[in-house]
């Protein structure tokens, strides 16, 4: 596990290295420069090669950063990082069970408001409605600690704003246009490409704490997710970002995001529901599609035509508005 504070001499190594990659350095001047140990500079010569950035040597001469990693790495994530405060304490493992298992963990031993758990792989990834998020190497799975202000009446919206959020996000880095499919789904030509979970905990009627999971198809291979999920109960197929655009950098992504996920939550905050709505409408394929959803009573068939000020989606069935409020829609060519 890295993080953002731990590793120092590693970081201060890395970062002499990538400020100077136009020469090299000699192992003894890093550690003059850097005042630790020769010993100390080669272990964390190693373990940056081993974290996968290129570092060439010569021998008289020094070493050389010759390319950078585009792992999540905390540092990566931190350094140009246009937030407040989301995002300046990351975590960052290869293999984790479920970045939101962590979060909450970690949110219970009281983490800071804008703490992210990143994982390259998890083993046991969750969706909604309890269902198995898959989660291989070639994804971007993390999860948000939030400790927001706003009332608890809000908190139906921000799974839908974050969805925006990310939207966002995808199209100022890589230039691609996503649909948001109710209630959170981030979808490209009617696929999955990503997907939000909400975890609250919830003290007398307060918010104690927000977990927010994010789960990014980044560059995934679309036929084997398929395959494993082809029998639960409406698959609607997978999208992988890669297939749309090679070059983008998930670092880029990531602190996009993170940024465009801030300005949400402040609009939250300051009860500014009404553009949040505006917005996530605009980008919907879900509003004037008929669609079928299956609540716990019935099968309600409609078209869907509005999101309600809390979220909730508003379909007109048999001329009658319906409010649902959680629960998987599928879109139908006709009534
Ligand atoms: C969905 O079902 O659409 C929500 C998927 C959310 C997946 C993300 S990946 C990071 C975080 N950790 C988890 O175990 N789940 C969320």
């Amino acid at each position: 596990m890295y993080n953002s504070y731990e590793n120092s001499s590693l970081v201060k190594v890395l970062s002499f290295l990538k400020s100077h990659n136009t020469e090299y350095l000699s192992g003894q001047d890093l550690s003059d420069v850097l005042k630790i140990s020769r010993v100390a500079v080669w272990k964390d010569i190693k373990k940056i090669r081993q974290l996968g950035y290129k570092i060439e040597s010569k021998q008289k001469l020094g070493y050389r950063l010759e390319s950078n990693t585009d792992r999540l790495l905390p540092w990566e994530i931190s350094t140009g990082l246009k937030t407040k405060i989301f995002g300046k304490q990351t975590y960052f493992f290869d293999s984790i069970d479920s970045t939101q298992t962590q979060a909450m963990k970690m949110a219970s031993e009281n983490a800071d408001s804008g703490t992210i758990i990143i994982a390259e792989r998890q083993t046991d990834g969750k969706g909604r409605l309890n269902r198995k998020w898959i989660s291989p190497k070639g994804g971007i799975w993390f999860s948000v600690i939030l400790r927001p202000k706003f009332d608890i009446s809000v908190i139906t919206l921000f799974p839908i704003a974050s969805a925006l959020a990310l939207s966002n996000a995808i199209e100022e880095t890589l230039g691609i246009k996503s649909e948001l499919k109710w209630p959170n789904d981030i979808t490209i030509k009617n696929k999955k490409v990503a997907g939000i979970l909400v975890d609250a905990s919830i003290e007398s009627n307060k918010i104690e704490n927000i977990i927010l999971g994010v789960g990014i198809n980044f560059d995934v291979d679309v036929k084997q997710i398929e395959k494993i999920l082809k029998d639960t109960p409406n698959f609607y197929g997978v999208a992988s970002l890669s297939e749309q655009n090679k070059t983008v950098n998930p670092i880029l992504l990531v602190q996009s995001f993170l940024r465009e996920l801030e300005e949400i939550y402040d609009l939250l905050n300051t009860g500014n529901t009404k553009k949040i709505i505006k917005e996530w409408t605009k980008k919907s394929s879900t509003i004037n599609q008929n669609i079928e959803v299956n609540t716990e009573n019935r099968k309600i068939k409609g078209k869907a035509i509005k999101l309600d000020d809390d979220g909730a989606l508003i379909i007109l069935e048999k001329k009658k508005n319906i409010r649902i409020t959680s629960g998987d829609i599928t879109y139908i060519s006709k009534l």
